[in-house]
């Protein structure tokens, strides 16, 4: 694997590497490799808490020593482009790229650099690392995916969860389902839309999504009040009572408690949220010695 960037160039075998290797870094089954020596720049063009610091406990405890890049004080302020700030870190002996940008597919500008690039979340792209993470939580659970049904509900079509993990997911044999307002449908990717009653006593995983307002029209904003999504797309207490005894419900985050899950079922005994951002230090540990320890 010479970089990651969409979970559409991962194998399923890659895919299940991956997972095995971060559960075996998380049970202490194999040792943390040190890459001492190596170098990793994180650039974050979008905002993030979990994504960036959870790579960044990641490569600490892999050995690597960290870039101080700051996209705010960077030269980028000053026009310099992508492709040219990736091309000075790796001059000066950059060995890894994190890179989180707001535009869809950036990395295809990045193709004449020859350091490894892990794809931190690219527009409504992908978020690889994410789905990754989101698989790993899966498989802890279930040991399997074949025949799951997985229903991902909220913002569709600005989501880069939701495309990462409905081509993960149904790569590795799960039926994938999708809840969404009317407006945020997106035709391009082939899974039912189902409304969220008729189908909460029958699924495996219920996969919340934030809303993305950073990437809505105002016209499109007010269309939605709050307590209306939450009604009719969002988790609620009676629907959480529905679900099947070993189900599980899980989100990306960060959450908007209240709109897509009611606050108290952040923490209830069938959420995994916060043991998807446990997992996802050891997997970026995983892709970051799969990336640079060959
Ligand atoms: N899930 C996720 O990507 O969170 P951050 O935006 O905080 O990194």
């Amino acid at each position: 694997m010479n970089h990651l960037l969409s979970m559409e160039h991962l194998t399923t075998d890659q895919i299940y590497n991956l997972i095995q290797k971060a559960s075996r870094f998380k049970s202490g089954e194999q040792p943390l490799p040190q890459l001492d020596g190596k170098f990793v720049a994180n650039l974050f063009f979008e905002n993030s808490t979990r994504t960036k610091c959870s790579f960044e406990v990641a490569e600490l405890k892999l050995g690597l020593k960290i870039i101080n890049f700051d996209t705010t004080t960077s030269s980028v302020s000053k026009g310099e482009s992508l492709y040219d700030t990736c091309k000075t870190l790796e001059s000066i002996g950059c060995d890894l790229l994190v890179i989180r940008h707001p535009y869809n597919d950036y990395y295809e500008q990045l193709t004449n650099v020859n350091i490894p690039i892990a794809n931190a979340g690219d527009g409504s792209g992908q978020h690889p690392t994410q789905s990754l993470l989101d698989l790993m939580t899966i498989y802890e659970e279930y040991g399997y995916f074949e025949g799951l049904n997985v229903v991902i509900c909220g913002d569709i079509k600005n989501s880069r969860v939701a495309r990462s993990n409905y081509y993960s997911l149904k790569a590795l044999g799960a039926n994938v389902m999708f809840n969404s307002p009317r407006a945020w449908v997106d035709e391009s990717l082939e899974a039912p839309y189902v409304n969220m009653d008729d189908v909460i006593d029958s699924v495996d995983i219920v996969m919340l999504l934030r809303i993305q307002h950073e990437r809505h029209g105002l016209v499109e904003e007010a269309r939605f009040m709050k307590d209306d999504y939450h009604q009719k797309h969002g988790l609620n207490q009676q629907r959480y009572d529905r679900l099947k005894p070993n189900a599980i419900v899980m989100h990306p985050a960060p959450v908007n408690r209240g709109v897509e899950i009611e606050s108290d079922l952040v923490e209830a005994p069938k959420s995994r949220i916060f043991k998807q951002m446990e997992n996802g230090m050891y997997l970026r540990m995983a892709v970051i010695d799969e990336l640079l320890n060959k």
